[in-house]
């Protein structure tokens, strides 16, 4: 009975050693192992590449020693682009590709303009593999648009790429997104910021407040004769190109010249000006300095 008792203490003794081993071992682990994972919401458009291309230019020259990876949160763009032959991995596909490659540090850059419902979809992804524990640290980014900050900015940027042409009493328009999460506020929020540094620059959106037409009336209300329009996107892809500065009636080109105001449509995203790049860089440079 002594006999038995003391095996099956050893027993235990032993399993307890070969499990702290087994796991000492394991705390050791590989060594440190650091990526980026850039997360857009994609396009599909070919004049959408150069935003996305001048992000990586610049994530690459900032962060010269870090493999960098993408990943497009629309699963529409990302079918529609699977059908041409490209390939681009749902976030949480690229990460737990990061995952299996070993990395154990992951910095998820946010390449989104607001706080909306792309960036907390990823924000409950990054939330659900750090419960996991697969990284020992993954981080997400802030998008464009976060802080006051980012507010100060952005407004900067703004007034340092618009056409230099342009006269003070010429209106600039931007067209924003838009969305019906909460964070749309941003968008009436830059309006107002930007106009105590210049009343002639209007922020619109496609699918949010303010529409189209509540800017227009401000515009006609002011005398505005001349608009240079903008995409306030990453990207100049399909809305920009058709919502914006497309042919059809409902257009805000159509809609603006409809109210007397003549219209210059300028197709390039924000991504395509290092000012904006910039900020979404400094936000990864922030998310870097915790690894
Ligand atoms: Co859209």
């Amino acid at each position: 009975m002594v006999k038995r008792g003391i095996v099956f203490i050893m027993a235990i003794i032993f399993i307890f050693i070969a499990f702290s081993v087994a796991s000492a071992a394991h705390g050791k682990k590989q060594e440190t192992k650091k990526g980026i994972l850039l997360v857009a919401f994609g396009s599909s458009e070919e004049s959408a590449q150069v935003s996305f291309d001048n992000i990586d230019k610049k994530t690459k020259a900032a962060f010269p020693d870090i493999p960098v990876y993408w990943a497009y949160t629309s699963h529409i763009i990302r079918n529609k682009l699977a059908k041409q032959g490209k390939v681009l991995d749902a976030p949480e596909v690229a990460l737990a590709k990061m995952m299996a490659e070993g990395f154990t540090h992951v910095a998820v850059q946010s390449l989104h303009t607001i706080l909306g419902e792309e960036y907390h979809d990823l924000r409950k992804m990054v939330g659900a593999f750090n419960q996991m524990g697969g990284f020992e640290k993954i981080i997400l980014g802030y998008p464009l648009m976060a802080t006051q900050d980012d507010m100060v900015k952005v407004v900067d940027a703004i007034l340092k790429n618009i056409p230099k042409e342009r006269k003070p009493n010429e209106a600039v328009v931007l067209m924003g997104h838009g969305t019906h999460h909460p964070s749309n506020a941003f968008y009436a929020a830059l309006m107002f910021q930007i106009q105590l540094k210049d009343p002639n620059i209007f922020v619109g959106t496609v699918e949010g407040y303010p529409e189209v037409d509540d800017i227009k009336e401000l515009m006609v209300k002011q005398g505005v004769k001349k608009a240079y329009l903008m995409p306030f996107m990453s990207v100049a892809g399909d809305h920009a190109k058709n919502d914006m500065a497309g042919d059809e009636d409902d257009s805000w080109k159509s809609v603006l010249t409809k109210a007397g105001i003549e219209c210059r449509p300028i197709l390039k995203g924000t991504a395509e000006f290092d000012d904006f790049v910039n900020i979404w860089i400094d936000h990864l440079k922030a998310v870097m300095a915790h690894f």
